[in-house]
């Protein structure tokens, strides 16, 4: 039998991964500084089962088993049995690297130390180990049991062996993994910015309303409108991984954070969860402006070609290689197309010229043509089906 998988945090990403291990067949020990909320945790997974029973998607026996297969620990002694161990603790660098020396101590040498951060460097985190070729960022999205990438983030020095094993054990539970350079926002929170900030751009800029340019990226296939996301995720959350990103990218012009947003923050205008952010709640019913052809493309073509600009700069730079990119925009964010695929069906001329008519026009650099996308232009056939560098 082989050795089981330990989880360290019951919060919402740490119970919904000791679910789909579970589910997946593997011993889980779940462990939370906090045990009420591991025991929460487990009630929860429990009841998740049960929906699933009612739908038909799973056996009485089947869940009984899985909900047995995962067992509440109260002491980090016991993850010496563990095989892998995955952090999703609070997000703070100070505190995950204290956890990471008690996994590096309490755990048997050969175990994989994997982190479940969003943000944080992988890097950083290993260095607080005597065995740093073992430590490996997972980072998975939620809900985890059913959204399918895993951005799989090797640091510095992680044991190239340990990406594989990794990965190997990630498409075992059925999950779709990409392997990516331990850069800030790794690809998904990168080469999403712009979805966020050109949209608040051209709303500043009184180009079409909050409204119009929800419906317009809509009707383009995104699953949400950038204003309706923004509000969902939280303005606080959105604006602050958009400042990390700024600040983390020393002053990248393109990850400039937005005014309007932050007033929203001050304003506590956070989204959702405050019950008002760009739009008031509760809004049971989607925006439905009918914005003039001319306009919807207009707004569709400027952030489709930033997302564009943006994962050619992750590629050219070996973020990832382009298909991993793709895929994780696909599967990590839904996006209903596939930014540097449609680079090699349709040519890449279109974009730049668009891009040099914004610099010039706006004089200013977040609108500058990525090498990437230039080099895409001269090499198109192979540069998608290239291994990625990392
Ligand atoms: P959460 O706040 O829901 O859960 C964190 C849990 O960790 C809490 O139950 C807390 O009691 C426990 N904890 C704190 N310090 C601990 C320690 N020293 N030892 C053991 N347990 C400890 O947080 P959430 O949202 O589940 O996030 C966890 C990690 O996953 C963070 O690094 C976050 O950035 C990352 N993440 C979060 C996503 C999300 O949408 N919530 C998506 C992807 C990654």
């Amino acid at each position: 039998m082989s050795r089981p998988v330990a989880v360290i945090g019951a919060g919402t990403m740490g119970s919904g991964i000791a679910q789909l291990a579970a589910l997946a067949g593997e011993r889980v020990l779940l462990y939370d500084v906090e045990p009420n909320r591991s025991a929460t945790a487990l009630e929860n997974i429990k009841g998740f089962l049960d929906k699933m029973i009612k739908k038909g998607q799973i056996s009485v026996h089947a869940a009984k088993a899985t909900g047995n297969r995962i067992q509440l620990i109260s002491s980090m002694a016991a993850l010496q049995e563990a095989g892998l161990v995955i952090e999703a603790i609070v997000e703070n660098l100070e505190i995950k690297k204290e956890l990471f020396q008690i996994l590096d101590a309490q755990s048997s040498p050969e175990t994989i130390l994997a982190t479940n951060t969003s943000s944080l460097s992988v890097t950083a985190i290993a260095a607080a180990c005597k065995h740093p070729e073992r430590v490996i960022g997972t980072h998975f999205f939620n809900p985890a049991p059913l959204m399918s990438l895993v951005e799989v983030i090797p640091g510095l020095r992680t044991r190239p062996a340990t990406v594989g094993t990794v990965i190997h054990r990630l498409q075992q539970w059925k999950k779709s993994p990409v392997a990516v350079k331990d850069t800030p926002g790794f690809i998904v929170n990168r080469v999403a910015r712009p979805y966020y900030s050109e949209s608040i751009r051209l709303f500043e800029e009184g180009i079409a309303t909050v409204e119009t340019i929800d419906a317009a990226m809509q009707a383009a296939g995104f699953p949400l409108g950038p204003f309706l996301l923004m509000d969902y995720i939280g303005n606080d959350i959105n604006y602050a991984v958009t400042e990390n990103m700024f600040n983390a990218y020393y002053g990248e012009p393109r990850y400039r954070p937005s005014i309007t947003q932050l007033r929203l923050v001050e304003a506590g205008r956070l989204g959702r969860k405050s019950g008002h952010g760009f739009y008031p709640y509760p809004q049971d019913d989607l925006p439905q402006p009918d914005p003039d052809p001319a306009i919807r493309k207009r707004i569709v073509d400027r952030i489709t070609t930033m997302l564009v600009n943006e994962a050619a700069d992750a590629w050219y730079f070996g973020i990832a290689g382009a298909s991993g990119i793709d895929e994780a925009m696909q599967s990590g964010a839904r996006y209903p197309i596939r930014l540097l695929y449609q680079c090699v069906k349709n040519g890449v001329d279109h974009f730049i010229r668009q891009l040099e008519e914004w610099q010039h026009f706006y004089g200013e650099d977040r609108y500058r043509v990525s090498p990437g996308l230039r080099m895409i232009g001269e090499k198109l056939e192979n540069f998608y089906t290239e291994k990625p560098r990392l």
